[in-house]
């Protein structure tokens, strides 16, 4: 397999790339059409704008409502690329990505799941429905790193896997971003007019919150952790730090509610503070607003008993908790 070319934010070129770029797409998808799905981070909205450069209408772009996105998500990426004139039709696969997910305990294996529902049963799905023969995406160098290494799998890597998408999938992928890393593709949004919520979005994991869940997903659990997720945002908004999560913990432990033990959840929140999310360090938050944090978690999300503030390193930790 020939080695990725990495391009480096600084001293990029951003407006050759892109025009680099809306010609390999054009070229690659000749007449035909072509899906891609916005998540609505960064890398994905990339793509989506470079893709309509490239081919207009002939890129049919979705969002995928997989059940474990953040509050509010679908509707407010729909209504920004309104603004940027881009369609974008919400696909409901809820009940697949729940279904796929039962029963699963394992990382690697709800990350397979995941995949599995995205790349055959959904995308599968719209390829045949559109008669595209090509999807792009926005896996960037730093996904691909960490699959090989067999650090984590990540959702959207393949060809460096073995993994042929044409015979496994029946489309081709296009990936526009391959040769950058985050800080890169916030330069390519940036210049693609993207407005600044998207390019300096923070980074969120393709298996979006079931990355936040240890052990088996299920609705109930995915509805905790997105009220914890939405308090850690509006909480962690100011410090400008690269990341920032709350976890929901499997096992449970024991707290008190109204004067009776209370076998109760627990909730691990994480700031990192990292430039290309290949190392980074905990964030040095002040005593004040951890407890602002711990009685927000306690006062809204029902069932927990238990806050805690991670304070380990990547590496040997990883950002994310599966
Ligand atoms: P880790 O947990 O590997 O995360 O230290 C590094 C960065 O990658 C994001 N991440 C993912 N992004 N699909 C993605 O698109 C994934 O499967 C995935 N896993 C982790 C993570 O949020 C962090 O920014």
């Amino acid at each position: 397999m020939a080695q990725i070319q990495e391009i480096k934010a600084q001293g990029m070129d951003t407006k050759k790339f892109i025009e680099e770029k809306v010609e390999e797409i054009s070229s690659l998808v000749g007449q035909g059409t072509a899906i891609n799905a916005l998540s609505g981070g960064v890398d994905s909205s990339a793509v989506t704008m470079l893709g309509h450069r490239a081919l207009g209408d002939r890129l049919k772009t979705y969002f995928i409502d997989n059940g474990i996105m953040r509050q509010g998500e679908p509707q407010k990426i729909v209504d920004i690329f309104k603004k940027l004139g881009v369609k974008v039709e919400i696909t409901n696969a809820q009940d697949e990505f729940f279904r796929a997910l039962k029963g699963l305990i394992d990382p690697g294996e709800k990350r397979e799941a995941i995949t599995q529902t995205f790349y055959k049963d959904v995308f599968g799905r719209l390829v045949t429905q559109s008669g595209a023969k090509h999807l792009l995406q926005g896996t960037i160098l730093t996904d691909v790193d960490e699959t090989v290494a067999g650090i984590k799998r990540q959702h959207n890597v393949f060809e460096q896997l073995g993994i042929d998408p044409q015979s496994t999938f029946g489309y081709k992928i296009i990936e526009p971003l391959i040769q950058l890393r985050k800080d890169g593709v916030r330069k390519v949004a940036e210049a693609l007019s993207l407005p600044e919520s998207i390019f300096n979005r923070m980074p969120f994991p393709g298996p979006a919150l079931s990355a936040r869940v240890i052990g088996e997903v299920t609705p109930e659990k995915i509805n905790t952790v997105r009220i914890a997720t939405r308090i850690v945002e509006e909480e962690l908004s100011f410090t400008k730090a690269f990341q920032y999560m709350a976890i929901l913990h499997n096992d449970r432990v024991t707290g008190m509610r109204e004067g009776k033990r209370d076998f109760g959840l627990q909730i691990e929140i994480r700031c990192w503070d990292s430039v290309d999310a290949r190392k980074a360090t905990p964030t040095e938050l002040s005593y004040e607003t951890l407890k602002k944090l711990s009685g927000r978690m306690l006062s809204q999300v029902p069932g927990v008993v238990s806050v805690t503030y991670n304070i380990a390193s990547k590496p040997p930790s990883t950002m994310e908790a599966i």
